[in-house]
């Protein structure tokens, strides 16, 4: 990636201003690991989304093919690439947004957490490069174990005393978007005609809230606050409730060791990170769900819904009324996430 001059700079930024709809105002977005079965396909809809000004695309490999690909399609936001260790600083610095997608995903019968050992240090150099380039930015962490990734990236920025709880967010919006897809699945219909009401309906319209983490039983789905409300039997529950949770694996088995989600992964990262740019343009009533510092649980990350402003999460909402059945894996959920988050601290501080 040759050099950038100053007057280089200056008129692909002017194009980037006068193309974008976000005007002036449109953001720059970094993705880290952009070559990769997220990061591309996450590239592609990042450069569709008008409030997207400049798009730095970032990888170890492959970053100038896909900047390359991705940079003729005809919308506002103007794309540059950056390749290998020696460009991260160039391609965070001054950056509002950076989602991080970077890490090796699961093969079958792994675990999220067999995947720490690689991933937890390919986290901690990224999050070194936002300290020194970037500590402003709003961060977006898809890198798995998430339980343990967002922990580690606190603790970094925490050491290097730019530690700001609001701007870091681990994404579980995969887990929102699978909830929302299965309880109007057709499969549904096969387990009780009492579902139907949900049937039909656009999943796009559908809210499920997820709270608790990224993995396995972490993976807390609110059947009982479902929006629109619906009631669903014991046995939707149960049958819902471990489809969400095994909704990777199901992914992870099917594509039989070529990797996990990627596709819906990057819609729902694309889904996300939109919800953030919205939320620093000053929209009100943005709430989404995150794994962020909170004191929803004595847990010090939970994820539960969040309100986005302008400053990244504006609120952590309450988790609600629970039903029996949801405080009883709330509290499994509890006991698995407190070791995955005690991993992540440990990592970083041992
Ligand atoms: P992939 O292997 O297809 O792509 C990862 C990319 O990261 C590759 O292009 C690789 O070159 C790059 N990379 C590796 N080390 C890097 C470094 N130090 N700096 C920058 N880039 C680096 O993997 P895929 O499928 O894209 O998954 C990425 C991560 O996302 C995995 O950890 C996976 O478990 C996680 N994931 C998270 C989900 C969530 O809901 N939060 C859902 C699905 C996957």
């Amino acid at each position: 990636h040759p050099p950038v001059s100053q007057m280089e700079e200056t008129s692909l930024l002017r194009r980037a201003n006068c193309r974008s709809k976000g005007g002036a105002s449109g953001f720059k977005v970094a993705i880290l690991g952009a070559a990769g079965g997220i990061g591309q396909p996450l590239a592609l809809l990042m450069k569709m989304n008008p409030l997207v000004s400049v798009l730095h695309l970032y990888d170890v490999v492959n970053a100038p093919g896909v900047t390359a690909d991705i940079s003729h399609m005809n919308t506002g936001a103007v794309v540059r690439g950056f390749l290998g260790q020696p460009q991260l600083e160039d391609a965070l610095a001054g950056m509002d947004l950076v989602v991080i997608p970077a890490g090796v995903p699961r093969k079958p019968g792994m675990t999220r957490d067999d995947l720490f050992n690689i991933n937890a240090g390919i986290v901690k150099t990224l999050c070194e490069g936002i300290v020194k380039c970037c500590p402003k930015a709003v961060v977006n962490l898809i890198s798995n174990p998430v339980n343990s990734t967002v922990p580690i990236a606190a603790e970094v920025f925490k050491k290097a005393g730019t530690y700001d709880s609001k701007r870091l967010l681990g994404v579980t919006m995969l887990d929102v978007v699978r909830a929302n897809t299965f309880v109007v699945d057709e499969t549904l219909q096969s387990l009780s005609s009492s579902s139907a009401e949900v049937l039909g309906i656009d999943p796009r319209d559908v809210n499920v809230p997820v709270v608790g983490g990224h993995a396995g039983v972490t993976i807390l789905p609110l059947l009982s606050q479902v929006n629109p409300p619906c009631s669903f039997t014991p046995e939707e529950i149960s049958y819902l409730t471990d489809r969400i949770q095994n909704g990777g694996t199901e992914v992870v088995e099917a594509k039989a060791g070529a990797g996990s989600a990627t596709l819906s992964m990057a819609y729902a990262a694309a889904k996300f990170a939109d919800a953030c740019l919205r939320g620093l343009r000053g929209d009100a009533g943005v709430v989404e769900c995150s794994f962020v510092a909170s004191q929803v649980t004595e847990l010090p990350f939970f994820a539960s819904k969040v309100r986005l402003g302008r400053c990244g999460v504006e609120e952590v909402l309450p988790l609600g009324p629970l039903n029996e059945f949801e405080r009883a894996r709330l509290e499994k959920a509890k006991k698995e996430l407190a070791v995955s988050i005690q991993k992540g601290v440990s990592f970083i501080r041992k």
